[in-house]
């Protein structure tokens, strides 16, 4: 066991017993968005597979395919297929984003869109996605672009993914590309969405494609995605050198950094050094490796990786944070999801989740003094009803708010979603949705939710004018 994996566990452990505890009195009475600083980016988040639709990529082949004992890749046994047909309905969206009154908006750029074989290049699509781009920053809602959102064209995917160094050049000329096609407009980047999400759900527990179930390889692949970010910050800083907003910077760079808060579930070494360790590989070693241009990765009995990383250090301007829950952990021997779970009776959303705005309190808290700003790049909740969004913004705007006013340097927050979308393994039975799309109906109808009021308040609050 790693010393060090004992010491997070016993900081997290000691956590608890001095935790903030949200009374939801005052996270109703509390006049939401009036805390957050001037320029405060507010808004939506969203990824190019789960809203545009009609895209081939090797998610959309891992959809049509099942497990080995026959179990569909797809709990609810759906295809993304139009998703929410985004690519032909952007305007529609540009209207949410007014109505909500959002500054900002998070979006992806569909790789096997841009680039289906390779070096080919869609003009088309490229257009479009620079129309969209263009757009925004005319509508006043600053754009903020994600390169890769768990997503590769099948070419990439069939001669490796991520695995494959090939895959890095690919990447860092695709990276290059978008950069000249975008940055007249886009200066918030996002380079790699959730490394470690991939890293795990990919190649260790096997339940995203490509699959498998190899530490080894997630955690190389985890370290060959951090290289592709360092490769593709370079290139967006080469290649987009017009300043858009007129703030006195042409790129603003991060990844999108999923963090989750373990808590030790009792006192005993096991669960405390488990969680520790889960810490280490989930939260910790994407950051540290960010900060000191070296990834280093522990995994009892399977892995110790140190890899030096050319170009990492100094490659971000922000911390992109991803946050949505927290996760109870006993004795296990794996830093994957297997065997983390929820106590009875505690709060969940209705994919199991515990809903723990505190816990967002205490990861903006950890990643204060990191050296560059923070921005939540996604925080949201599946509710099939829509009834209980309100609440979850309410209390995680509130946990932001509350940061801020310790001091954390918290620049923006992007709601997941704007739209109900196809939800990966789960497909499209969750409900992310500040706006519900109906899938009864062709024309995919975008209906508002309770939490659009909500979001609509704070926005006044913030100074920003929601259209009615
Ligand atoms: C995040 C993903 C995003 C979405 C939400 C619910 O981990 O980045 O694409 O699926 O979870």
């Amino acid at each position: 066991m790693s010393p060090r994996a004992l010491l997070l566990g016993l900081a997290l452990l000691a956590g608890c017993s001095e935790r903030p505890s949200f009374d939801p009195a005052r996270v109703n009475a509390a006049p939401i968005g009036k805390g957050l600083p001037r320029g405060f980016l507010l808004g939506t988040s969203t990824s190019s597979h789960q809203i545009e639709g009609g895209n081939e990529n090797d998610w959309a082949t891992w959809e049509r395919a099942s497990f080995p004992d026959g179990a569909p890749h797809i709990k609810d046994r759906s295809v993304s297929g139009p998703a929410a047909d985004s690519w032909n309905r952007f305007d529609e969206d540009v209207k949410s984003m007014k109505q909500l009154g959002s500054n900002a908006y998070r979006f992806g750029v569909e790789w096997s869109r841009l680039e289906p074989t390779p070096g080919a290049w869609n003009a088309e699509a490229a257009e479009r996605y620079r129309q969209w781009a263009h757009t925004l920053r005319v509508q006043g809602i600053e754009p903020m672009v994600t390169l890769h959102h768990f997503t590769l064209p099948n070419w990439v995917a069939e001669s490796g993914g991520w695995e494959n160094p090939a895959t890095l050049d690919a990447f860092e000329r695709f990276s290059g590309r978008v950069a000249e096609l975008l940055g007249a407009d886009v200066d918030w980047w996002c380079t790699i969405n959730e490394p470690n999400v991939l890293a795990v759900f990919g190649y260790m527990d096997g339940v995203w494609p490509p699959g498998k179930t190899d530490t080894v390889a997630a955690a190389q692949v985890l370290a060959n995605l951090m290289e592709a970010h360092a490769r593709a910050a370079r290139q967006l800083r080469a290649l987009d050198t017009v300043d858009a907003d007129g703030d006195g910077k042409a790129t603003l760079i991060s990844i999108a950094h999923h963090v989750r808060y373990f808590q030790p579930a009792s006192g005993s070494v096991t669960d405390v050094a488990v969680s520790g360790l889960t810490d280490a590989f989930f939260n910790e070693s994407v950051p540290e490796a960010l900060r000191t241009g070296r990834i280093s990765l522990f995994v009892p009995g399977s892995v110790s990786l140190q890899r030096d990383i050319p170009g990492l250090k100094g490659s971000i301007d922000y911390l992109g944070i991803n946050y949505y829950t927290r996760d109870h952990i006993r004795q296990d021997t794996s830093p994957s999801f297997s065997h983390k779970y929820v106590p009875a009776g505690y709060d969940t959303n209705d994919l199991g989740w515990e809903l723990h705005p505190e816990g967002l309190y205490l990861l903006l808290e950890r990643f204060a003094n990191f050296g560059v700003p923070l921005v939540v790049t996604e925080n949201g909740m599946d509710d099939r009803t829509g009834e209980r969004r309100p609440y979850y913004l309410r209390s995680h705007l509130y946990a932001v708010e509350q940061a801020v006013a310790k001091g954390v340097d918290v620049r923006g927050y992007f709601h997941w979603s704007l739209i109900d979308n196809f939800e990966w393994a789960e497909g499209y039975e969750p409900r992310f949705g500040l706006f519900r799309v109906d899938r009864g109906n062709a024309e995919l109808t975008r209906q508002a939710t309770p939490a659009v009021e909500t979001f609509r308040e704070a926005a006044r609050n913030l100074g920003l004018t929601p259209t009615p």
